[in-house]
């Protein structure tokens, strides 16, 4: 079913399935609470049942439209858990109108300093995983003829910090993904896009600036003159994934704000 909406429904959510791969804390986290409070039936995923559960439990109750929120363990580097994640999908909704892919994981380090398997890691979740949460969750969405999917990506796609050699890199083929994926996917009716978002204030962010005496020189690099909030990204993730986005595919918007393309003034 396409979504589409009404004067009661202004953003076109109610009684919809999306997927938000990464939901346990961040970004995943705030869209999944935006998108229950519009109505939507949300699955989140993570790797650990403690963190599912405390996200399911900072969830609880947030929607008075009786959406659903299903949190499931699926490490998305995993192809057998991502088969096992479409299933349950398929049993609880039938089809899926939206997919965020949204887990991501970072190694923080020097190209000298980057060991295999942490690159292997790092590509594994935020490149194969990424392309393999789409493919599965293709059939899903041919069933609701046709959807929205949006991928995290990053401002380091564009700007190349010197910590995050292989990062970086998984985000600008991501990227890429989105565009590729919106060509072949248009005659589906299913739109793909990716979001870049800049300083985000989460766990990640944290881990990646551990020494809070640093986030002040990076405050200052942000033209609109404050480090971003995971909710930032979650209000352009759900305009995405909505109809009201209907006719923008095979785009990134960078949710940074400014970081990327603009200079703060002195
Ligand atoms: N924060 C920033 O400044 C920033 C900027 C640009 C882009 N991003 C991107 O934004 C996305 C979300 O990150 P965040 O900043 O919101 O950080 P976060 O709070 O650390 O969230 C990361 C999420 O990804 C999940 N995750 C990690 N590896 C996973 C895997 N293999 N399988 C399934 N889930 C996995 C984590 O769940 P569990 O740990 O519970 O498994 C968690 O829910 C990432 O793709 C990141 O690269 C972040």
């Amino acid at each position: 079913m396409l979504m589409t909406h009404s004067s009661n429904d202004p953003a076109g959510f109610h009684d919809r399935a999306v997927l938000i791969t990464g939901g346990t804390s961040g970004m995943g986290l705030a869209t999944a609470r935006l998108l229950l409070e519009s109505g939507a039936h949300v699955v989140i995923t993570g790797r650990d049942d403690a963190r599912l559960g405390r996200a399911a439990r900072e969830l609880d109750g947030v929607s008075d439209h009786g959406a659903r929120l299903s949190a499931v363990r699926a490490d998305s580097a995993d192809l057998a858990d991502l088969d096992r994640l479409a299933d349950l999908v398929r049993e609880r909704h039938g089809r899926l109108d939206g997919v965020f892919a949204n887990a991501g994981t970072g190694v923080f380090q020097r190209s000298g300093e980057v060991a295999e398997q942490d690159f292997d890691r790092s590509v594994d979740v935020n490149f194969k995983g990424v392309f393999f949460t789409v493919q599965k969750a293709l059939p899903l969405l041919d069933a609701a003829g046709g959807g929205s999917i949006v991928i995290n990506a990053s401002w380091t796609l564009h700007r190349g910090p010197a910590v995050a050699p292989v990062y970086a890199a998984t985000k600008a083929a991501v990227h890429n993904l989105a565009r590729t994926l919106g060509s072949d996917l248009a005659g589906r009716g299913i739109r793909v896009n990716s979001v870049s978002p800049g300083y985000i204030v989460t766990e990640m962010f944290h881990a990646a600036n551990p020494d809070p005496a640093s986030h002040e020189a990076i405050r200052s690099q942000v033209p609109l003159g404050r480090l971003g909030r995971a909710e930032d990204v979650a209000e352009t993730v759900a305009f995405l994934l909505s109809p009201r986005s209907s006719y923008i595919t095979a785009q990134d918007i960078a949710v940074d704000g400014g970081l990327v393309t603009a200079v703060p003034a002195s």
